[in-house]
């Protein structure tokens, strides 16, 4: 079975730090989010996936080329348009083929890798297979109906929710949904709808069901989300003892186990409490770093407290008072202490950048 990553949106809700990286390159715990859809899907045995992206100069291609380096073959598929999921789905027919087919959307990450979903799904007759968590925010969504295991009736985003049970992003789906898709009509917000098509499924009295997601799954479409899932993501590392360094730990520095320290990363009179997870060639001076962190790599952190954040390559802290929480910041971010007076605050920001003082 082949499978499908839909990664051409415009991802506006993840502002200032989509402007310059698509949503599927942001890292959470020092993974990209997209990586979390390679798991799940060579763990039950797919490596030939095709990436939908919105044209071949965008960065997706550039930084995972071929796959080779990640144990995958990937082949980029160019939707011009967002015309909306099933139109994103369409134009990998080609790709596709009249085989069974994955469809993964490239935002969310699951504690639950679904081995179970796609072996249930070959061995059934069902048409669609359609992975399912529970939301608070059913108006989010696109919301379902169950009988038992089959699916009777689907709406996107509904106003009134008749369930809390979402559509989480990961579908299966035979050959019968190509001319589903063939008789959609636009929704009202403009879109070619997968939940539409689905729906038309079964409505034909075609066999649909619901897989039930274990654990949590996150969305990780905000800010916010996005620190979540590294805090879930951390939360899973499995004890590892307290790194010895190799001299790269030096002064009077602590550091607790579920802290893992890549190559060449120095952590000089600091504390860091895990979980926690740097990348190569940081440097960790005078600071504290707090439990759920996730540090890139060519970061510089002195002087200052951090906790439960993401920070990508190359930022830099320094001399910051208080503690910094829950933040996230792009690739070569900095915030540093003022040197000279005034003492006064100064910022250099991005469209939908926020500070909190
Ligand atoms: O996250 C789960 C939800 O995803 C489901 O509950 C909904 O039923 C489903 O419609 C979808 O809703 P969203 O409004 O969250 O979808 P979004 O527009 O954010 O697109 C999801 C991914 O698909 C995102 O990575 C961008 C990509 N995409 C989106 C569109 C509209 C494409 O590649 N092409 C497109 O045309």
């Amino acid at each position: 079975m082949k499978a499908i990553i839909l990664a051409a949106g415009k991802a506006t809700r993840l502002r200032p730090v989509t402007l310059t990286m698509p949503k599927a390159l942001v890292p959470v715990a020092n993974q990209t989010l997209i990586g979390y859809a390679f798991d799940i899907l060579k763990r039950s045995g797919i490596t030939e996936i095709g990436i939908v992206v919105h044209d071949l100069d965008s960065a997706i291609p550039q930084a995972l080329g071929d796959g080779a380096e990640l144990g995958v073959k990937l082949e980029y598929i160019v939707q011009e348009q967002q015309l909306g999921l099933a139109h994103a789905a369409s134009v990998c027919r080609p790709f596709l083929g009249d085989e069974p087919f994955c469809m993964f959307l490239g935002d969310n990450v699951f504690q639950d890798k679904m081995e179970g979903m796609f072996s249930q799904f070959l061995n059934s007759d069902a048409d669609a297979t359609i992975a399912l968590g529970e939301v608070p925010d059913p108006t989010r969504f696109g919301i379902v109906e169950l009988d038992g295991d089959r699916i009777t009736r689907l709406i996107e985003k509904p106003k009134e929710p008749p369930t809390n049970l979402a559509i989480s992003g990961v579908y299966l789906f035979r050959p019968s949904i190509w001319d589903a898709i063939a008789r959609l009509k636009p929704s009202a917000r403009g879109e070619y709808e997968i939940t539409d098509a689905i729906q038309i499924l079964v409505s034909d009295g075609k066999p649909v069901t619901g897989y039930r997601l274990k654990g949590w799954w996150i969305d990780a479409g905000k800010p916010d989300s996005i620190i979540l899932a590294n805090q879930l993501v951390l939360e899973e590392l499995p004890y590892t003892p307290a790194p010895e360094g190799n001299g790269l730990i030096t002064g009077n520095s602590q550091v607790s186990h579920r802290v893992i320290l890549g190559e060449g990363s120095q952590v000089i009179d600091s504390v860091i409490r895990g979980p926690v997870i740097i990348g190569k060639n940081t440097v960790i001076k005078n600071s504290y770093i707090g439990p759920y962190t996730a540090i890139g790599d060519n970061v510089v952190i002195e002087g200052s407290e951090i906790e439960a954040s993401i920070l990508m390559k190359g930022c830099a802290i320094r001399n910051i008072p208080g503690r910094i929480d829950s933040s996230l910041l792009a690739d070569g971010a900095q915030v540093n202490a003022a040197q000279t007076r005034p003492g006064s605050h100064r910022f250099v920001l991005a469209e939908n950048s926020l500070v909190q003082m």
